[in-house]
């Protein structure tokens, strides 16, 4: 079983962030959304994987690299443009022959392992005598006209799957979580693009189904979560430092009080300040007369005084003084917000194309 991980899209709905980085590497609890994909890879025991990478390739191959820190293989495959998630199976034939292999959303996370996923499918590769050809994930969800939907069968095969439908079948979404065998490379290659211009993968399916192969399913356990925007990815950065192990390695002083699950890196410095968790604080960042409240992760190297931030993630480098209350939100790399000595009512804003301001 290989894998196959998609980080080509360019994270629009992420900007101003993703002008400057890809959007998988956005960090949920200090890590990039992509390293807990491979991760979750490597623990199912997949060891040869590919990230299918766009625009932002030279920052995903700098953070990870030849995939040895994960215990894993890692080749990179150029997408010139985001052709649908089909078009990326196509492009990356040669890398996965005729092996079965889980593809992956790189800006996706989900709360269960792949571990079980991968074992059922190939259980029934080995014990059925009509074995599927793919297997998906899928999620009872709101609003399914947003994403892929399924239709169930009696016997709980996939009888039939439509992308974005106006009218939807279920209220099951595919959840970007896939296993194929060799059988979706003929499918990607007989489909044509959809109304929005890309070979989409729901399409290639509906083909493997229309063409007598089976399609299983699994139902997703626990929480699944898209990070490509804002208040999703705070949600899943909530999630995430739910499970965080109180660790304190760098220096809090005796007027600072760091309670709860908290994470302070090493080099990190507490000065007269409530840390109240959960909440990561990365290393060599100082955080001097301030409260950090809960669900808050502060990137390495940043400086944050009289100021009192919660629910936000902060991106490394930053700068924030004076800043009264700050909540809800997610701050970019380096950005300064300090506060100005002269007793003005006016803000002075230098911000990023994009960038958004909710003034309090
Ligand atoms: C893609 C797939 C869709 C799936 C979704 C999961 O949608 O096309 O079938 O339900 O991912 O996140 P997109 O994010 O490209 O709109």
């Amino acid at each position: 079983m290989k894998g196959l991980i998609l980080s080509g899209g360019a994270g629009t709905r992420l900007r101003p962030l993703t002008h400057t980085r890809a959007k998988q590497l956005v960090p949920i609890a200090n890590k990039p959304v992509l390293f807990y994909g491979i991760e979750d890879m490597a623990a199912a025991g997949i060891s040869e994987i590919a990230i299918v990478v766009g625009d932002t390739h030279q920052e995903i191959r700098e953070a990870v690299g030849d995939g040895s820190r994960f215990g894993v293989d890692v080749d990179y495959i150029r997408q010139q443009a985001p052709l649908g998630l089909a078009h990326c199976v196509h492009i990356a034939w040669d890398f996965l022959g005729d092996d079965s292999f889980v593809m992956y959303l790189g800006d996706n996370m989900l709360e269960q392992g792949l571990a079980e996923f991968v074992e059922e499918f190939e259980a029934q590769q080995e014990q059925s005598p009509d074995p599927s050809r793919a297997q998906i994930l899928l999620a009872p969800v709101e609003n399914p006209s947003a994403f892929g939907v399924a239709e169930l069968g009696p016997g709980g095969d996939v009888v039939s799957l439509v992308e974005k439908p106006a009218d939807p079948p279920s209220n099951l979404a595919l959840a970007g979580v896939y296993i194929f065998d060799s059988a979706i490379h003929e499918a990607v290659r007989a489909i044509e693009p959809s109304a929005r211009g890309e070979l989409e993968i729901t399409d290639a399916i509906e083909w493997l189904i229309r063409s007598g192969h089976r399609v299983s399913h699994r139902l997703l356990d626990g929480w699944w979560i898209d990070t490509g925007k804002k208040d999703p990815l705070l949600e899943c950065n909530r999630l995430v430092l739910d499970t965080v192990v109180r660790r304190v390695e760098g220096a809090v002083d005796g007027a600072s009080r760091v309670e709860g699950r908290v994470v302070v890196a090493q080099g990190a410095e507490i000065v007269n300040s409530t840390v109240r968790g959960p909440a990561v604080i990365g290393a060599n960042t100082r955080i001097e007369n301030t409260f950090i409240g809960p669900y808050t992760s502060i990137g390495d190297e940043c400086a944050i005084t009289d100021t009192e931030l919660d629910h936000s993630v902060v991106l490394e480098g930053c700068r924030i003084e004076g800043a009264n209350r700050i909540t809800d939100s997610l701050i970019g790399q380096h950005v300064q917000v300090t506060r100005s000595s002269e007793r003005r009512q006016a803000s002075r804003l230098m911000l990023g194309d994009h960038s958004h301001l909710e003034l309090g």
